[in-house]
């Protein structure tokens, strides 16, 4: 069995960038007959930027509700909240008596976080890499499924891990290794011209998977395009190109091919072609948006399965925060 770990900080309604970078990984994963993977939604990291108690509650129910409308079944993935979990608090705090805080500094994401927020650099910032370290080696995991922008922070969970290893003379923490089921994870561009579907992108930027049908087909009506070709057969500009890559992922084949060919000559009609784009979306999205609302309804259900995750995952939780307690000198209180 391959230990599969990955975190989703609940940052609101996923959108289909998120589907296609994340979730349809979660999903084939999940099909894997060697694959226990855990799947947790990342509410202690979410601290870092001071959200009200309210935002915490609906956001994290609100990531569960999408996550398994859109098809990760509780009775093959482990699907946890983190702070259910308070085990790797422990681990954390083990971490980051070797992490050192030159390096926590180096770290390029924190480094951005600084230039975003100079009046916010809280210790939890600066310590953001050993909290998703502490995520990881918790349940000693082979892969960690995540973009590209995660591979210094899982290179420094390597370095935690690998480190621990090193002062204490044992060969207790793997390490774990990034993992795509496509070489280059699929990029998804928003419908404002940028090439990155985003929540912070911009209004109209971004579908939801639970926009209602006229919301999904304002927002492709009106994504940005331009005066149209003016030579045949030439080179998309970006926003234009953002349309056929939303094509390629949620239309047929022969659609795309035929808007390729009123591309190269230059009978394009972006009018018809958002038409179809919001058409094939709706198609994609209304099922998913349909499961979303019946969760969204049944509490006691999402409860149940917030419940029995946090008990399957604090079981092999209990285990390493144990053994690492024995390692490091303390007793161990199994
Ligand atoms: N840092 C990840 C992100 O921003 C979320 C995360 C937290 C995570 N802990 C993790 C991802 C552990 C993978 C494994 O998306």
């Amino acid at each position: 069995m391959k230990k599969i770990v990955s975190g989703i900080r609940p940052t609101g309604s996923l959108h289909l960038g998120n589907y296609f970078g994340a979730l349809q990984n979660f999903i084939r994963l999940q099909q894997l007959d060697d694959a226990d993977c855990y799947f947790f939604v990342a509410d202690y990291h979410s601290l870092t930027t001071h959200p009200h108690p309210d935002d915490i509650r609906g956001n994290v129910k609100k990531i569960i509700v999408d996550y398994l409308a859109a098809g990760l079944d509780p009775e093959r993935v482990t699907l946890y909240v983190q702070s259910d979990v308070p085990e790797v608090i422990e681990l954390y705090l083990f971490l980051n008596m070797n992490a050192y805080v030159g390096e926590l500094e180096r770290c390029a994401s924190f480094k951005d976080k600084v230039r975003q927020n100079p009046n916010n650099v809280n210790a939890g910032l600066l310590t953001y890499p050993t909290l998703m370290a502490a995520d990881i080696l918790l349940h000693h995991a082979d892969f960690v499924p995540v973009g590209k922008d995660q591979m210094t922070h899982l290179e420094m969970t390597r370095s935690f891990g690998n480190r621990f290893n090193r002062i204490y003379g044992v060969d207790y923490f793997k390490e774990p290794q990034a993992f795509n089921f496509n070489n280059e994870p699929i990029k998804i561009p928003g419908l404002n011209g940028s090439t990155k579907m985003g929540k912070s992108e911009g209004e109209g930027n971004a579908i939801f998977l639970d926009d209602e049908p006229a919301v999904l087909k304002k927002k492709v009506m009106r994504a940005v395009t331009d005066g149209g070709p003016t030579q045949p057969n030439q080179p998309k500009p970006q926003a234009i190109e953002n349309l056929f890559q939303l094509m390629r992922v949620v239309s047929a084949p022969e659609t795309l091919a035929f808007f390729e060919e009123k591309w190269n000559d230059m009978s394009i009609r972006y009018g018809d072609m958002k038409k179809q784009l919001a058409e094939d979306m709706e198609t994609f999205v209304a099922p998913i948006r349909e499961r979303i609302h019946q969760f969204e309804s049944d509490d006691a259900y999402i409860d149940r399965v917030i419940r029995q995750g946090a008990e399957k995952s604090r079981v092999g939780a209990r285990q390493t925060v144990q053994d690492v307690r024995e390692i490091v000198g303390f007793r161990r209180m199994d």
